[in-house]
């Protein structure tokens, strides 16, 4: 035994039980805030699925108050999401957040209703202009409104927002009132990332002696310092039993805990939480990761822990020698644990269907029927046009799939001249709400001057042109023959200033001007459906949720 796990002492408080950690994953509420991160509906959806196969316990969908359109994605989820994974929604202590969210998850298998108010005094004066008093009777009034609306058997968690910066005394009066006003889970924000591993055990200990015999208490640490995690897992061996966490560490600011770093952790040093486990899949983490990372467009660092490309990657020569003589030197966990399959190379011409299938499943992806006829197809074709298919290659094909919008604007040909020096001309040919469009335009470049032709072929048919906000390209996997990966983001050319719909495209292929227009007739589609649903009024803006601590 190593003298790490030797150690006694920083494992569980004596007296609170062990059991199960359950993972409460925020990464489609707290994740989706993170300043350029939204996400429309179906792309929540997506995420949502995911994290059903990655099976957490509880899926925070969204803040329903904020826009109908996140009413929407949380309504879709608690209606899709079974197998014993709650949904919860966040609410203001405010009249018509609860009832929103209620109306949004009582669909669910599991409804769980999440309520916040501040608590700390800096909150308290100058943002709610509220006393202790006043924050206190509304947490409990909401409490008992969930309860009553929701039943006995729902989840009624209460968060005092800026716990960790609140008056201790006033901070635990506040705890067991809303306990005994029905509240299930309290949960204890750390929302500015002020605390520090030690005093967050500490604050956590205190409320587990107070309420951890009627509730279960958990926590929401953010990453201001870095210590989001660290705050995570001593608090859990202080006896909180839920944990709030985002896939990629996504979040406000500097983002929340991560998700993959505290399950891994949890698993990987069993000594230190003793008799605790989560339920999740951790073969399904490095799915989750790039899938978050490519809706969103965050890309993840590369020496991110967990998820990022080189944390399981050796460099130096003693480290390589090490891990060929045994990888125990220098690898706390396989990278078969956490979804990386060993062997990068996948597919040939020659592969077949059910080669394909298992090695998708390897990757976390289970795919059937006509989804893996096409990803066959697509995969052939790919091997045809570059020398090797790595697993980054598919998971780039599986991930194009989840960009797919309906096409009201569709591509039938184009071509461009660029040469040094001078100006790139390109010409499209397309169908626009079923009118054949053909256009030329000059621009600095081959891109600019193809995505010009484009917006002048719709204008006339639609109204508007789309507006470039943001475009990166990078490519999937290494070599010359590698496939480019295109992000798009746009927004409509009448839809202006800050509360404007944008909207990302996402393009692949081993031609870049090729992924870059497929990934701008991504966001044109989208953009020109977001307006039809706009005119029947279900569609509200993905990012338009209201900004939250
Ligand atoms: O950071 C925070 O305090 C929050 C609460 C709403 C839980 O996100
Ligand atoms: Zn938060």
């Amino acid at each position: 035994m190593s003298s790490l796990d030797a150690t006694p002492g920083a494992a569980r408080r004596p007296g609170v039980p062990g059991g199960t950690v359950r993972i409460f994953d925020t990464t489609l509420r707290d994740g989706e805030q993170a300043p350029g991160a939204g996400l429309t509906a179906a792309e929540k959806l997506e995420v949502a699925r995911q994290l059903m196969r990655l099976k957490v316990d509880v899926i925070e969908a969204g803040f329903p108050a904020a826009s109908p359109g996140d009413f929407e994605a949380v309504q879709r989820i608690a209606r899709e999401t079974k197998g014993g994974i709650a949904v919860a929604a966040l609410a203001r202590c405010r009249d018509g957040d609860p009832q929103r969210a209620v109306e949004a998850i009582r669909v669910a298998e599991r409804p769980h209703l999440h309520v916040f108010i501040a608590t700390s005094d800096i909150h308290l004066k100058h943002k709610l202009k509220m006393d202790r008093e006043g924050a206190l009777a509304e947490a409990v009034r909401w409490v008992r409104y969930g309860r009553e609306a929701l039943g006995t058997d729902a989840e009624i968690e209460f968060s005092a927002e800026d716990a960790s910066r609140t008056d201790l005394d006033y901070l635990l009066r506040v705890y067991e009132a809303v306990v005994d006003a029905g509240a299930s889970t309290v949960n204890i924000p750390d929302t500015v990332g002020y605390a520090i591993p030690s005093e967050f055990g500490s604050l956590v200990g205190r409320v587990v002696d107070l309420v951890g015999r009627d509730a279960t208490i958990s926590v929401h640490c953010h990453n201001d310092l870095g210590l989001a995690t660290a705050n995570t897992l001593a608090a859990v061996q202080a006896g909180a039993r839920q944990v709030e966490v985002t896939i990629n560490g996504l979040g406000e600011r500097a983002g929340n805990a991560s998700l993959e770093e505290v399950v891994m952790a949890l698993r990987t040093r069993p000594t230190q939480f003793p008799d605790l486990a989560s339920h999740v899949q951790t073969e399904q983490i490095t799915a989750a990761s790039r899938l978050v990372s490519y809706l969103t467009g965050f890309a993840v660092q590369p020496n991110k822990s967990i998820v990022g490309a080189n944390a399981f990657a050796h460099e130096s020569g003693i480290h390589q020698d090490g891990m060929l003589k045994n990888p125990l030197t220098y690898e706390i966990m396989t990278p078969q644990s956490v979804g990386l399959s060993g062997s990068q190379l996948t597919i040939g011409k020659l592969s077949g269907r059910r080669g394909l299938q298992g090695k998708l499943k390897e990757l976390g992806h289970e795919v059937e029927g006509e989804a893996l006829d096409q990803l066959y197809r697509e995969a052939i074709a790919l091997a045809d046009a570059k020398k090797e298919v790595t697993d980054a290659d598919l998971l780039a094909l599986v991930e194009q799939r989840t960009s797919q919008v309906p096409e009201s604007v569709t591509l039938e040909g184009w071509s461009v001249t660029s040469s040094h020096g001078g100006q790139a001309t390109g010409t499209v040919r397309l169908l626009a709400a079923g009118e054949e469009r053909s256009t030329e335009s000059t621009g600095n470049g081959p891109v600019n001057a193809l995505f010009t032709a484009v917006d002048r072929a719709i204008e006339p048919v639609l109204g508007w042109h789309a507006v470039l906000t943001e475009y990166e390209i990078k490519a999937v996997s290494g070599g010359e023959d590698a496939q480019g990966q295109v992000l798009v983001r746009c927004r409509r050319s009448t839809d202006q200033g800050p509360g404007a719909l944008v909207v990302s495209g996402h393009g692949l292929s081993t031609n870049i001007i090729e992924a870059s227009l497929e990934a701008y007739l991504v966001a044109v589609n989208k953009l020109h459906g977001a307006q039809i649903e706009t005119v029947q009024g279900a569609f509200v803006a993905p990012s338009a949720s209201e900004k939250l601590p």
